[in-house]
């Protein structure tokens, strides 16, 4: 059914820029990769808006997961955004292809592309969103240039290339120096997310958490687990006391 109707991009990202914050994206590394078209409906009954793919090439970071052509296989099977990390070191080289597959979202290192308004230019002029990520060690000033010309940031809290590793609480400083420059920006956390760190994450100001290992270390109730993460996040937006800075649904990303 889907295949012969997919949702347009445009309404793809509509969607995704229309849900609440703090919100919870499902990471698909950690799950079922021998029936992911099952894995997907599965988190769609469980309330998920958005998938998060992991794009990694074996020489940015130390390990292999898959590319534009299994994701342009998951699109035929779903309308969910897809937010698509690229922890490869050429994401320039492969741009077209992961347009081509259905991207939404194309977040590239900043690492990999020190000068990214091009790319970013690129990216917007293929109809997605475009989002820089930095890992724990890079200084937020690395992006502090670009937030005006982004559509989200993602801060990694672990080093990226695996799930399942404990979430570095001192990236939590450079969420807050992106917050308080630009309070309506997206800003995406991804690494050791369970409901007590998506609290200090959202406290911190991120809007959308990227969690894996806690949401498929429960196989068939992804809803409890979303149900738990969502209730960590809030806990957090409480504790900013829900004012103008905190990262609420009415604050739009670009586009
Ligand atoms: C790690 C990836 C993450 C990963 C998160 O390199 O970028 O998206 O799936 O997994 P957890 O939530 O288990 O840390
Ligand atoms: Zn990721």
């Amino acid at each position: 059914m889907r295949e012969e109707h997919p949702r347009p991009r445009a309404e793809r990202l509509d969607l995704l820029n229309a849900i609440p914050r703090p919100f919870i994206t499902p990471s698909l590394l950690n799950c079922d990769f021998a029936r992911v078209a099952e894995e997907l409906e599965a988190l769609e009954q469980a309330g998920a808006h958005a998938v998060h793919l992991d794009v990694m090439d074996g020489h940015f970071v130390p390990n292999l997961s898959y590319g534009a052509p299994v994701i342009a296989d998951w699109r035929k099977r779903t309308d969910f955004p897809f937010d698509t990390h690229l922890m490869i070191s050429e994401p320039g080289r492969y741009l077209d292809d992961f347009v081509a597959a259905g991207c939404d979202v194309i977040i590239f290192h900043i690492e990999v592309v020190p000068e990214p308004l091009a790319l970013i230019e690129r990216i917007q002029a293929a109809g997605c969103q475009a989002a820089l990520a930095l890992n724990p060690p890079t200084p937020f000033a690395a992006i502090a240039p670009y937030l005006d010309a982004v559509d989200a940031i993602l801060v990694m809290s672990v080093m990226p290339g695996f799930g399942g590793q404990t979430f570095e609480a001192s990236v939590l400083d450079k969420v807050r120096a992106a917050r308080a420059v630009r309070p309506d920006l997206r800003i995406s956390i991804d690494g050791g997310i369970k409901p007590t760190t998506a609290t200090a994450a959202v406290a911190a100001g991120a809007g959308q958490l990227v969690a894996g290992s806690a949401v498929f270390r429960k196989p068939g109730n992804y809803a409890a687990a979303l149900a738990e993460l969502a209730e960590g996040a809030h806990r957090g937006r409480a504790r900013v006391g829900g004012g103008d800075s905190a990262p609420t649904a009415e604050a739009p990303s670009r586009e």
